[in-house]
């Protein structure tokens, strides 16, 4: 018999179109869904170093725990950007994106409340959070849901199996069991920066531990990208008025000022760092600060910071999510005859994460301009240039919104 190969596409075509009417079908019944959904999703595929590829996948069978959500955006985190650079621990191919928000379309028949006891129902937006929800004051990624179908940990780990588990993508299945949040009273841009933000409400909580943060504190915050800038934020929402940003790009010095800092120093205006102190002081009337925010991987940056706090004082490290280096301290004169007080702080526990939604709310309210956070907008079939853009430090937070 002679087929041509046009025939042979238009075959497999029409089977598997058949497939997924069924699949169609099989997927609505029992459950709730909303709209149309079509029988496959888009999702960006990092397949090498440097390269996404757009590519499709059947929506499978709803379990009866399952939610389907139709991704609204996500934004590209400092995690995914090392993994598209990298991929330090031998990932691809995977599907990325963990700053991710959409809307539920579809729902399992048990599903009924998210993680806080919120009810869920088709149409709400949704974030998911990836900390150990078994003790939700533990700062731990809830990486051992891996063995079970991969649920809780979105956009971070590859699975061989059906791919709608990163935010990178037009659709995600959330599976049931995962921490997922129903989030529908925050607005897009701030439902993208949860992630962020719950950084640093968790930094300002070890930070308050020290029991040197107050009200009238004076308090620094060095490095003006997005963690530090939100740091500000986090400050002002506290009530934190008395503000010093430290930076060496003048344009994120002056948002830092819109963010809420009282002042700003750069810098690179500084000859030594005596001199940089001395600006430091200045802005505080002649006073070193209370209490300092460490929010850059510099490690010449966390050498520098002792020398802007007061004997007494209290400093937050958490610049280094990944291994910087080693930075050169003098114990004698930076920590021990200072009496200074340090905490480190890493990622967030679930409790922090519920904190942030009412934090995103307390910041519109007292009119910071979060969503200016977010610089860059790219729809996901761009998502290699979004990620250029990230990697070329333009923006501040660089997001993929879907239409
Ligand atoms: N603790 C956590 O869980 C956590 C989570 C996310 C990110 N991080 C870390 O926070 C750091 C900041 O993240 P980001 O997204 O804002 O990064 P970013 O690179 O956008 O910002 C860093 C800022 O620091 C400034 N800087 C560099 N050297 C400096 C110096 N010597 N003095 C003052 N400013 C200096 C840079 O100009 C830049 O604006 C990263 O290193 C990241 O690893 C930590
Ligand atoms: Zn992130």
């Amino acid at each position: 018999m002679d087929v041509k190969q046009i025939d042979v596409e238009t075959i497999v075509k029409s089977v598997l179109e058949g497939m997924l009417k069924q699949q169609e079908t099989a997927n609505t019944a029992g459950g709730k869904t909303v709209g149309s959904v079509p029988a496959t999703a888009k999702v960006a595929m990092l397949t090498e170093l440097e390269k996404y590829e757009i590519r499709e996948f059947p929506i499978p069978k709803l379990g009866d725990d399952d939610i389907l959500v139709k991704v609204e955006g996500c934004g590209i985190c400092g995690t995914d950007a090392h993994e598209f650079k990298r991929d330090p621990f031998g990932l691809i191919p995977l599907v990325l994106g963990h700053e991710g928000t959409g809307e539920i379309v579809r729902m399992g028949k048990n599903v009924k409340k998210d993680s806080a006891g919120k009810e869920l129902r088709v149409g709400d937006k949704v974030v998911t959070c990836m900390i150990f929800k078994d003790n939700p004051d533990i700062t731990m990624f809830d990486l051992n849901k891996q063995n079970v179908g991969g649920a809780d940990v979105y956009g971070l780990l590859p699975d061989d199996d059906i791919h709608l588990n990163g935010w990178f993508s037009d659709y995600i299945l959330i599976r049931g069991g995962s921490t997922v949040f129903n989030v529908s009273d925050l607005d897009l841009d701030s439902r993208i920066l949860i992630e962020p933000c719950a950084v640093l409400v968790h930094a300002v909580e070890r930070a308050k531990t020290t029991g040197i943060l107050r009200f009238n504190s004076r308090v620094a915050v060095q490095g003006c990208g997005p963690i530090g800038l939100i740091c500000i934020a986090v400050l002002r929402t506290m009530g934190i008025e008395n503000i010093v940003a430290i930076d060496g790009e003048q344009k994120r010095l002056d948002f830092a000022k819109e963010m809420g800092a009282t002042q700003s120093v750069n810098f690179k205006d500084y000859k030594d760092i005596e001199a940089l102190s001395g600006a430091v002081a200045d802005c505080f009337g002649g006073h070193l600060a209370d209490f300092a925010f460490q929010c850059t991987g510099s490690p010449a940056a966390h050498s520098n910071i002792y020398k802007f706090i007061r004997n007494g004082g209290g400093l937050c490290e958490l610049g280094f999510f990944i291994n910087g280096g080693d930075a050169t301290i003098n114990p004698h004169f930076d920590i021990c005859s200072k009496e200074l007080t340090i905490v480190g702080s890493w990622v967030y526990t679930l409790r922090d994460y519920a904190t942030t939604f009412d934090f995103l709310k307390r910041a519109k309210g007292i009119g910071l301009p979060m969503s200016k956070l977010i610089t860059h907008r790219f729809p996901l079939e761009q998502i290699n240039e979004a990620h250029r853009t990230n990697l070329r430090m333009e923006g501040l937070k660089i997001a993929i919104i879907n239409e």
